[in-house]
């Protein structure tokens, strides 16, 4: 059993690396870099969403193997699903997630306005929050997007946790694709599209005053970024419609309806999955979109989600 294990880290380590190379593969410039890791990652890509799903015995306390296994996963595809045996009681997972959390490096979450201290926000219909505008809180279906594309470009959030607490009775499920995947798809159709979502302007989202009076200032910035310590490609990205400015360019219109398509048209390799009570999504932000539900008629019996999020990617061992 040991070196089974130690053999999975050391291929482990070896496709990190390869998906990792030193020699920036997103740079337009570097051709063969680019199709080295292209390589590298359509050939570890897994085949399904199941594909990625980690069983865990305690949340709290995953073992070292285990741990592996979501890191890896997270290597290949950007995410990964943890299946607890046994679903705990809600009050548990809420006070495991963060020990979970730090298991894979997350160890400081985000300050957000509707998390309390323990950084968890709960997701769920609520006529309070609905009224803000925030679709999350509504059963809406929610557009692709990555997780805080209004944020400041400096500070993305770049991995975030859905833990499910309960299900709802019909619908709420989520469709996932990674970043690195719509990039391949971008540049091997024209690697201007890449240009231009790299443009440091590329994406303007409009200050916002929210019902306490906060200003959040406008967020501007590039849908493709490359994050300077690690040299992972980071994504920010809404599909919505209203309250949004591309860059008035041609190239930028063309690469913006390409991705629209895309994502609207669907990819082999794009996943899937409606989380079941004691499931968690762990992911380095990866492109997401969730259907209109139908919540329970019973008060506090709705769908329920602890969500998590985090300024770092999973650590890669
Ligand atoms: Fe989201």
């Amino acid at each position: 059993m040991q070196t089974r294990c130690r053999s999975r880290k050391i291929m482990a380590h070896q496709l990190l690396e390869t998906l990792n190379p030193p020699s920036r593969p997103f740079d337009l410039g570097a051709r063969d870099a680019y199709e080295i890791w292209r390589e590298a990652k359509l050939a570890a890509f897994p085949a399904s969403a199941q594909s990625c799903v980690i069983h865990i015995r305690d949340l709290a306390q995953p073992s070292p193997a285990e741990v592996d296994a979501v890191t890896e996963s997270c290597a290949r595809a950007n995410l990964a699903i943890v299946a607890l045996e046994e679903a705990p009681v809600a009050e548990q997972a809420r006070s495991a997630l963060p020990d979970f959390a730090a298991h894979l490096g997350l160890d400081v979450h985000e300050r957000h306005r509707s998390a309390a201290d323990d950084g968890v926000v709960d997701l769920e219909v609520s006529s309070v929050r609905a009224r803000g505008g925030f679709i999350p809180y509504t059963d809406r279906p929610l557009n692709w997007h990555t997780d805080g594309y209004y944020n400041d470009p400096s500070a993305p959030i770049r991995a975030f946790i859905l833990y499910c607490v309960r299900q709802a009775p019909v619908g709420g499920e989520n469709q996932l694709f990674d970043p690195d995947i719509a990039y391949i798809r971008l540049r091997d159709e024209d690697p201007d599209f890449i240009a231009a979502l790299m443009h440091p302007r590329a994406m303007t989202i409009p200050a916002h005053v929210e019902d306490n009076g906060d200003v959040r200032p406008a967020s501007i910035g590039p849908v493709f970024s490359i994050d300077a310590a690690g040299g992972a490609l980071v994504m920010r990205y809404t599909a919505r419609t209203r309250n949004i400015a591309w860059r008035d360019d041609g190239d930028t219109a063309a690469a913006v309806g390409f991705l629209e398509r895309l994502l609207r048209d669907g990819d082999p390799l794009m996943f899937h999955h409606r989380l079941e009570p004691g499931q968690a999504l762990i992911c380095n932000n990866v492109l997401h979109n969730r259907t209109r539900f139908e919540d329970a008629a019973q008060a506090r019996s709705g769908r329920l989600l602890y969500r998590m999020r985090f300024g770092r990617p999973v650590a890669s061992n």
